[in-house]
C-alpha cells in the first residue's frame, strides 16, 4: 500500500499497519445501525467484518431505556408519526427521510422481532404494550424488559450475529468481529473512491496494533459524542469518532449545533462528570411529573402537553425555573406509582437511582438536563451514502435528515433500523468493482492532543455551548478550543513533536475536531431553533435561517463552512 491519501490528505498520527486482512464490507460498530447492516449484508452475501472500539454490547444501544417508536397501535398511522416528528425537528426535518421513516419503520421493527427482539406484551393478548414519551400526541413507544429497551434489542441483535458469524454454506456471507478496536481513518484507493479503513487493535495476538481492512464499502456507525460535554447520558465510548473521521475523509457534517439534552438526567452534583443515569422520558409517559424547589409544577403553562412536550421545550422550561429559584436541579415526582409499578416497569431506573442513594417510590428524583443526543452528524441521502463514494453512516452519527433541529423521542432506533436495512440494500444491488489498492497517505497531518486536554475540551464545551447558548459564549468557547489546537499544530510544526499515539490521543484529537465544528455551526446560526438556544437571539428566524449548516474540513485543516435549503443532498 502506498500513495497519496483521503481528500483532505489529513489523517491521524499513526503508526503505519502493520497488518490486513480483506472484507467487502466494513462496518464501524456495534449498536443497532451497525449489527442490522452488517446482518442484512452478510445475509445477501457480502463477507463482512465488525469493527467496534470496545466489547459488542458496548455502544449506546444497550443504555436506550424509553423504547422505539412505530404506528403500531391502534388509530395510529405513519402519517401522525410523521407529523409529531416534524413539529419536533422544529422546521428542519427533510420530509421525504421522515415520510420513509415513518413508512418503513413498523414493518422494520417486525423484522427485529422476528430476528428474536422480545418487547413487553399484554398478558392475555400478546399485543405490544405502547407507552407515550415527549411530542408524541399517542402511546407509540415499544419498550422491552420494562425500561431496557436497548439492552434487548442489543441482545437479540448480537445473538443473530454471533450466528451468523459461523461461516456459512456456500454462496452466504459471513460475519467477523474485531473488538476493542478503535477506527482511526478511511482508505481510500487513487481515484478517491472508499478502500477501507484503518484501526489500532488493543491486546495481543495476530492482529494488534495499527492494521488495515480493505473493503469496498465502510458504514460508519459509531453513534455519538456526548463525551464532548462534561456531563452526558452517553457511554466513555462516545468520542464522535465517526464523524472525525468522515471529516478527515473529506465528508461532509452536517447540523452538528442541535445537540439534544435530555431533560430529566440523575442529578449527581454540579461537578458530576462523565456518563449520568438517565431517567426515562416513559417515566413522564406513565404519569411522573416535574415540580420545582417548592414542590410546584411547571410545565402545565408552557405547553399543551405538558411535562411529555418536545425535549427541546421541557429542558427549557427547567433550566428556566432552575435559574429563577437558583437552584441546580428539579425534581420528577413518580411516587404515586408505587412500589410494584417501579419494580415492575422501570427496574433500571429504581436501580440507578437507589444506588444513588434516592428512592423513588418515598420521593422525588433530582433531575437536570445532560448532554443526550447529536441529532446532526455526517449527511447522507437516502440510502445512507455520504459525500465520499463508498462511505455509508447510520444511526446517531449520521444526518439523515429525520431530526431536524430536534430528535423526536424514541425516533433514534428506529432511525437505525430503517436507514441500515437501506444500506444495506444500497450495497447488495450494486455489484461495485473492487476498489482500487489503497493509499496510505503520508505520516502528519493533524495534530495529536494529550489525554488531558479531553476533560479542558468538556469544561469549556460545557461552559459555552450547553443547553444555554450566545455570542459571547460561543466566541469564548471558539478562542478556548483553537488556543489547544493551534499550541499542539505548532509544536507540531516547529519540533516536529506531537502526543503519543494511543486510544487516549486519537479520542481526544477527534472531540477537539467535533467540538470546533459544534462550536462554529453554533456561532454561526444566530436564532434559537429546536434544541439550539440562543440566549442572544432567542427568536426562531424562518426567514433567515431555514437551513442547514454544512461543514467539512478542507486540504488547508480548516473548517468551512456553508449554508443549504431545509433538502438533503
Ligand atoms: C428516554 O428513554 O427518555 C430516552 C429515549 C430517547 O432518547 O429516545
Amino acid at each position: 500500500m502506498s500513495g497519496t491519501g483521503t481528500a483532505t490528505g489529513i489523517t491521524l498520527h499513526a503508526a503505519a499497519p502493520g497488518w490486513s486482512l480483506d472484507a467487502d464490507v466494513v462496518v464501524v460498530g456495534s449498536g443497532v445501525a451497525g449489527l442490522t447492516v452488517a446482518l442484512r449484508c452478510a445475509a445477501a452475501g457480502e463477507r463482512v467484518t465488525v469493527v467496534t472500539k470496545a466489547r459488542l454490547d458496548d455502544g449506546s444501544t444497550r443504555w436506550a431505556q424509553g423504547g422505539i417508536a412505530a404506528a403500531l397501535g391502534e388509530g395510529d398511522t405513519p402519517e401522525q408519526h410523521q407529523a409529531d416528528t416534524l413539529v419536533a425537528g422544529a422546521g428542519l426535518c427533510d420530509e421525504e427521510a421522515v415520510r420513509i421513516l415513518v413508512t418503513e419503520g413498523p414493518d422494520a421493527v417486525r423484522r427485529l422481532i422476528a430476528t428474536g427482539a422480545q418487547f413487553d406484551t399484554a398478558p392475555g393478548t400478546g399485543e405490544i404494550l405502547l407507552t407515550r414519551e415527549g411530542g408524541h400526541h399517542r402511546r407509540r413507544i415499544a419498550h422491552a424488559g420494562g425500561d431496557a429497551t436497548g439492552a434487548e434489542i442489543s441482545r437479540a441483535l448480537i445473538d443473530a450475529v454471533r450466528a451468523a458469524g459461523v461461516p456459512h454454506a456456500e454462496g452466504q456471507g459471513r460475519i467477523e468481529f474485531i473488538e476493542n478496536a478503535l477506527v482511526l481513518d478511511l482508505l481510500t484507493d487513487a481515484a478517491g473512491r472508499t478502500a477501507g479503513v484503518t484501526l489500532h487493535v488493543m491486546g495481543e495476538g495476530q492482529r494488534d496494533g495499527v492494521g488495515a481492512v480493505r473493503a469496498k464499502a465502510v458504514v460508519l456507525a459509531t453513534g455519538g459524542m456526548g463525551q464532548v460535554f462534561s456531563a452526558t447520558t452517553n457511554p466513555a465510548v462516545s468520542t464522535g469518532d465517526g464523524v472525525a473521521l468522515a471529516l478527515r475523509a473529506g465528508a461532509e457534517v452536517s447540523d452538528l449545533e442541535f445537540v439534544q439534552f435530555h431533560p430529566t438526567v440523575l442529578f449527581l452534583g454540579p461537578d458530576a462528570e462523565g456518563q449520568q443515569p438517565l431517567v426515562s422520558e416513559a417515566v413522564r409517559g406513565e404519569g411522573a411529573y416535574l415540580v420545582d424547589a417548592n414542590g410546584v409544577r411547571f410545565m402545565q403553562d408552557q405547553h399543551e402537553l405538558a411535562e411529555l412536550a418536545p425535549r427541546d421545550i421541557v429542558a427549557k422550561g427547567i433550566m428556566r425555573r432552575m435559574r429563577e429559584q437558583g437552584t441546580e436541579h428539579m425534581y420528577l415526582d413518580g411516587r404515586h406509582f408505587g412500589a410494584e409499578k417501579w419494580e415492575n416497569r422501570f427496574p433500571t431506573i429504581l436501580a440507578a437511582c437507589r444506588s444513588n442513594g434516592v428512592d423513588p417510590v418515598t420521593e422525588t428524583i433530582p433531575v437536570a438536563p445532560a448532554a443526550h443526543y447529536a441529532s446532526g452528524g455526517v449527511r447522507t441521502d437516502l440510502r445512507g451514502r455520504t459525500t465520499v463514494p463508498g462511505l455509508y453512516a447510520c444511526g446517531e452519527v449520521a444526518c439523515t435528515g429525520v431530526h431536524g433541529a430536534n430528535r423526536l423521542a424514541s425516533n433514534s432506533l428506529l432511525e437505525g433500523l430503517v436507514f441500515a436495512e437501506r444500506i444495506a440494500g444500497d450495497i447488495t444491488a450494486h455489484a461495485e468493482a473492487a476498489p482500487g489498492e489503497p493509499v496510505i497517505p503520508d505520516p502528519s497531518r493533524l495534530p495529536l492532543l494529550s489525554y488531558e486536554t479531553r476533560y479542558e475540551i468538556q469544561r469549556i464545551m460545557t461552559r459555552g455551548a450547553g443547553v444555554l447558548r450566545s455570542a459571547d459564549s460561543l466566541t469564548q468557547a471558539a478562542t478556548d478550543l483553537e488556543r489547544i489546537h493551534d499550541h499542539a499544530a505548532e509544536e507540531l510544526e516547529r519540533d516536529g513533536k506531537t502526543a503519543e499515539p494511543c486510544v487516549e490521543t486519537w479520542e481526544a484529537s477527534n472531540l477537539s475536531l467535533v467540538a470546533r465544528v459544534l462550536v462554529a455551526a453554533a456561532l454561526r446560526r444566530e436564532e434559537t431553533r429546536g434544541c439550539h438556544w440562543r440566549e442572544d437571539r432567542p427568536d426562531r428566524d424562518d426567514a433567515a435561517w431555514r437551513r442547514h449548516l454544512v461543514v467539512r474540513l478542507t486540504p488547508e485543516r480548516t473548517l468551512a463552512v456553508h449554508t443549504t435549503e431545509t433538502e438533503q443532498f
